[in-house]
């Protein structure tokens, strides 16, 4: 049995893979990762359309990266954190602090995005508890969302195409606006966003937050809405005093194009989550931030804590990748690198219009997105990418790329040209 089949073989019997079935196929062994290239046990290399999952933003195996965590590694791996401190936390914190939207003063660090949203959320109700309104513990969000796998957090995902809509009916009920019919680059008008009023001020008495990812909905379904819309959640939520938090674990770090998404629309929010791309992909690595009235109004009343504590909470290693990762971003070169990316995308998906089965295409930033008319065959059409030499893993109706930052002109294009190949032959309505 060659080194591939024994491999898969192995993982069939034991391991468990995201929203997959207990013998998850296909499946292709994946041996090394550089640059943009994942080279596969059979000895195939493939360019990275998926940054894994948004995260490898600076691509694989980035020098100063991996100096960073070797370094730290010689110092201190983990410690905890609970009346501890060091240095990688500290200083990321003040990073992080400095680099956000305005007014956002106070980190706290967890280990994935879910955990961030979960800590956000847990800020809000505890915001409330100590103000003396513990009854405002509803949030409302809009329609598409996604914001995690927890059960907090699944109850803010979309309820129908969130891939959670098994679990309804033990979710927290929230309230739910419908999707932003307004576009990125559009305004929103008062008749567009009047559904989101009238949303807000029915469920008005029992919200502690809104919760949103700002400019594009990721997981639930690559929305990209108009930042006017943003403003005028934003003005709301000011006018009717609910906080407001951005949920940036996809978009932060660059990827639409601004450092965080929420720049967009030139607001802050009360509380904001990052993840993924923080550490550049290398270590898992979470951050909620909210500002210091979010805090003093906390620790004003008994028990005076934010009541949450990772056992990795701050991992130092994870601390130093994070704090190497936005080194990479403070030379700026990122800003060309996702311009150049945007306009490669543009051009290159532009064909896939024209293929039956289409309904839409459309890019933002270093984000390529084309949305079919039904979902995608995945048993046929991986290994069809895997043969055209990228890595893309679609999902229902969703065929998309958001590649590394560094991903050069000509793989950009052989991403798309895989994309357009791929759906010419496999598209779900042939
Ligand atoms: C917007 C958003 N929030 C939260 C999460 C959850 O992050 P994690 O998978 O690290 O728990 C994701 C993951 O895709 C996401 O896209």
């Amino acid at each position: 049995m060659n080194k591939k089949n024994s491999l898969i073989k192995r993982d069939q019997q034991h391991v468990w893979h995201p929203y997959s079935a207990p013998q998850a196929a296909p499946l292709f062994g994946v041996h090394r990762a550089h640059g943009v290239r994942l080279q596969l046990t059979d000895g195939r290399e493939l360019i990275d359309g998926m940054s894994s999952w948004w995260s490898a933003i600076h691509g694989y195996r980035n020098p100063h990266i991996e100096k960073a965590v070797r370094e730290q590694l010689e110092r201190m791996p983990h410690v905890m954190f609970g009346g501890l401190t060091h240095e990688p936390a500290v200083s990321l914190c003040e990073r992080l602090a400095k680099i956000s939207p305005d007014g956002l003063e106070r980190v706290f660090l967890s280990d994935s995005g879910s955990v961030a949203v979960e800590v956000a959320i847990k800020m809000a109700f505890q915001y409330w508890i100590a103000r003396g309104e513990p009854k405002r513990n509803r949030l409302l969000t809009i329609r598409g969302g996604y914001h995690g796998d927890t059960f907090g957090t699944m109850a803010v995902c979309d309820p129908v195409n969130g891939m959670h809509e098994f679990f309804q009916d033990i979710l927290t009920q929230h309230f739910f606006a419908p999707r932003p019919e307004s576009r990125f680059g559009e305004q929103c008008t008062d008749q567009q966003f009047s559904a989101f009023t009238s949303a807000l001020e029915a469920a008005q008495e029992s919200l502690a937050a809104v919760i949103l990812e700002p400019i594009v909905q990721g997981a639930g379904g690559m929305w990209f809405y108009s930042a006017d819309f943003l403003r005028r959640v934003h003005a709301l939520c000011r006018e009717k005093n609910i906080l407001l938090i951005f949920d940036e674990v996809a978009t932060g770090f660059g990827r639409t194009g601004k450092m965080f998404a929420a720049q967009h629309a030139g607001i802050a929010p009360d509380i904001l989550c990052v993840g993924k791309s923080l550490t550049g992909g290398t270590l898992t690595l979470a951050a909620t931030l909210c500002t210091n009235e979010v805090t003093s109004t906390i620790a004003s009343v008994e028990p005076g804590a934010l009541m949450h504590g990772p056992t990795f909470m701050g991992n130092p290693l994870a601390c130093a990748a994070a704090h190497a990762s936005l080194d990479l971003l403070a030379r700026a070169t990122w800003q060309d690198e996702v311009a150049h990316i945007e306009s490669a995308l543009q051009a290159g998906l532009e064909p896939c219009k024209s293929i039956p089965g289409v309904k839409e295409v459309r890019v933002l930033g270093a984000i390529g997105v084309v949305e079919l008319e039904r979902p995608v065959d995945m048993n046929q059409v991986q290994p069809a990418f895997v043969d055209e030499g990228v890595w893309i893993r679609p999902f229902g109706r969703l065929v998309y790329t958001m590649p590394p930052f560094i991903t050069k002109r000509e793989d950009v294009d052989q991403i798309c040209t895989a994309i357009k190949n791929v759906l010419r032959k496999h598209h779900p309505n042939s």
